[in-house]
């Protein structure tokens, strides 16, 4: 092992030492440490919160309005945090490139679709890959797909430039993948991510202390490793006495000896563009799969003299590849426990982190309060002070400030403004719309409706395809009748009309300005304003009609034979 120092320079005044180049023994693993085991609390303490997008309207001061932080740390091998050092300002100015492997099927998943497009957290698995990457700020991503191709690019979106595809024709393996990929990055100068794309809670800081470590190692060829438990399904890796690494052996293609190696290889790979192609062509598909391994690249450039480097990422739980369902399940809980962490470090309130579900796009403002079992989904924006009460599921939704969201509601593809309150048990379809100080009580159920502001709802109705005015009280058990078999109407109701309960409103029609509709109402032509309209009919009342009439009577009558 060479671990010769440098030696100093004739006479240097003492306080300018020449900065100390790293020593070896900092860039390689030490094998006989077993890596740290995974804190109790947070796995992630560096994750910086992304902005939110300009225009959004709820007012949120999110953490996002905070300064960016220059810098993040990254974790280190053996769990040292290092100062971060971004990837462009590092020593030598190289550019990063990423190519992410999305070709293959994913037969472990026992799936039609491709393992790559499965949504965890919000996001197709490939997406968390193609983000990280993007987020670790590398200048092009190259996504191979093969396998439902147009499924993959779709989940992958093709709207960023800096974003290609090549095609891989026929699965040959993860070298092939990687070969199919060569026209696309040839030219490429610098250092290539290589990233299985079912690395869903991969974090761009770790890509960019991967990326500085690659550099610092000086070798051509760097791969992220971990220690498992239970190293089944992966490749492992082989090191030699001297503890570097000399090859990376499939599972099928492992002695029982090997098999017993804990030390996995993780699919993340960090190479000199320089001294990939020409070597990688020389793998052969000679194992058990028939298959042209990445892996082997290891092998071939040691049979060339070079060094490979290794990196020991400390928490597992990021850097496993998803095989199945299992898999996908553990790593969804990753994120949804790393996302809870960052928001409960931004000033919400989650009651009880382990049921409760935030997809990765979601944006919730201070003092926010989430109860227990809460889905939270899509691009859902929650404002601050907002409540969420147990058992509800908003997608795709705004809420707004010092809204109050009662326990199980299902909200979809609706804006619910300021301090209204919603639920319990409201099902809010898409395209509603509450303005502020709104009010939807339990078991109603609105679809393409805006409530205007101050107006109520309070319990059991539908509105559908409906425009409410402001301080509209809508009583208990209105219908809009929005259907009529054929085609889908619209109401309108106008501000300050009153509909008394069990009312049906059969559409189109419109309810003028301060209109009184009584209880019981079918109403079926518009009503002008400040008119009262009534459509039931007229209450009877026969006095004694029950003792001359009744049941009992009745039975008298018959000679009390009846007996029903
Ligand atoms: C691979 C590694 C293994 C490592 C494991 C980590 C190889 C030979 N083995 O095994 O050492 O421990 O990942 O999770 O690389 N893909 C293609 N085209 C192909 C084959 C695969 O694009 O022809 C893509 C897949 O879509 C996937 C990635 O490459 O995203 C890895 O493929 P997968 O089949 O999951 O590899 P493993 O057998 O898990
Ligand atoms: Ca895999």
């Amino acid at each position: 092992m060479k671990s010769r120092k440098k030696r100093p320079r004739p006479k240097p005044p003492r306080k300018v030492r020449p900065k100390p180049r790293p020593a070896r023994s900092e860039v390689k693993p030490n094998p006989s440490l077993p890596p740290p085991a995974p804190p109790a609390g947070p796995l992630i303490r560096t994750f910086t919160p992304q902005p939110p997008p300009p225009g959004l309207t709820t007012g949120i001061r999110s953490p996002g309005n905070r300064p960016p932080q220059p810098t993040a740390s990254v974790l280190r091998p053996m769990g040292e945090v290092l100062p971060a050092v971004r990837v462009a300002a590092a020593g030598r100015k190289r550019e990063v490139s990423a190519l992410v492997l999305a070709a293959g099927m994913g037969k472990r998943m026992q799936s039609r679709d491709s393992k790559l497009v499965h949504p965890l957290a919000g996001r197709p698995m490939v997406r968390h890959v193609v983000d990280a990457a993007r987020a670790a700020d590398v200048a092009r991503t190259v996504v191979v797909i093969g396998n439902q191709a147009d499924e993959v690019r779709r989940a992958v979106g093709d709207s960023d430039k800096r974003i290609g595809f090549a095609y891989q024709q026929d699965q040959k393996g993860t070298g092939h993948a990687v070969l199919c990929a060569e026209r696309q990055l040839a030219g490429q100068q610098g250092d290539l991510l290589i990233l299985n794309g079912d690395l869903p809670a991969l974090r761009p800081e770790t890509l960019r202390g991967f990326v500085e470590f690659h550099r610092q190692s000086r070798a051509p060829l760097s791969i992220l490793t971990t220690v498992v438990p239970d190293p089944r399904g992966y490749g492992r890796v082989i090191r030699n006495y001297g503890g570097d690494v000399s090859r990376i052996v499939e599972e099928s293609d492992a002695t029982p000896e090997e098999r017993a190696t804990q030390e996995i290889n993780c699919g993340i790979y960090c190479v000199d563009a320089a001294n990939l192609w020409k070597p990688l062509r020389r793998a052969r598909a000679d194992n058990t799969q028939g298959e042209i391994y990445l892996t082997d690249l290891v092998e071939i450039l040691k049979h060339d003299g070079q060094k490979i480097a290794a990196w020991r990422h400390p928490y597992p739980t990021e850097v496993l590849g998803v095989n199945d369902r299992r898999e996908l399940a553990a790593a969804a809980r990753v994120l949804h426990r790393r996302k809870a962490e960052t928001l409960m470090r931004d000033g919400v309130t989650i009651l009880d982190p382990e049921t409760t579900y935030i997809d990765v796009d979601v944006r919730i403002g201070q003092d926010t309060a989430i109860e227990p079992g809460v889905m939270l989904l899509g691009e859902t924006v929650i404002g601050r002070e907002v409540r969420i009460g147990t058992g509800c599921r908003i997608e795709g939704s705004v809420v707004g400030d010092g809204t109050t969201i009662l326990p199980y509601c299902i909200i979809a593809a609706a804006r619910i403004g300021r301090a209204c309150r919603v639920g319990p048990f409201a099902h809010l379809r898409p395209e509603s719309h509450l303005d502020d100080e709104a009010r939807v009580g339990n078991f109603v159920e609105t679809k393409k409706t805006r409530l205007g502001r101050g107006s109520k709802a309070n319990h059991h109705a539908y509105l559908g395809d409906t425009e409410i005015g402001r301080n509209v009280n809508v009583g208990a058990g209105t219908i809009t009748c929005n259907f009529d078999g054929v085609a889908k109407h619209r109401t309108i109701i106008e501000d300050e009309v009153f509909i008394g309960s069990d009312t049906q409103l059969v559409a189109p029609v419109r309810l003028c300005k301060g209109a009184f509709i009584g209880a019981g109402s079918t109403i079926t032509r518009d009503v002008p304003s400040n008119a009262l309209a009534v459509s039931r009919a007229p209450q009877v009342v026969k006095e004694d009609w029950v003792k001359r009439f009744g049941p009992a009577a009745r039975n008298h009558r018959d000679g009390g034979t009846r007996k029903d």
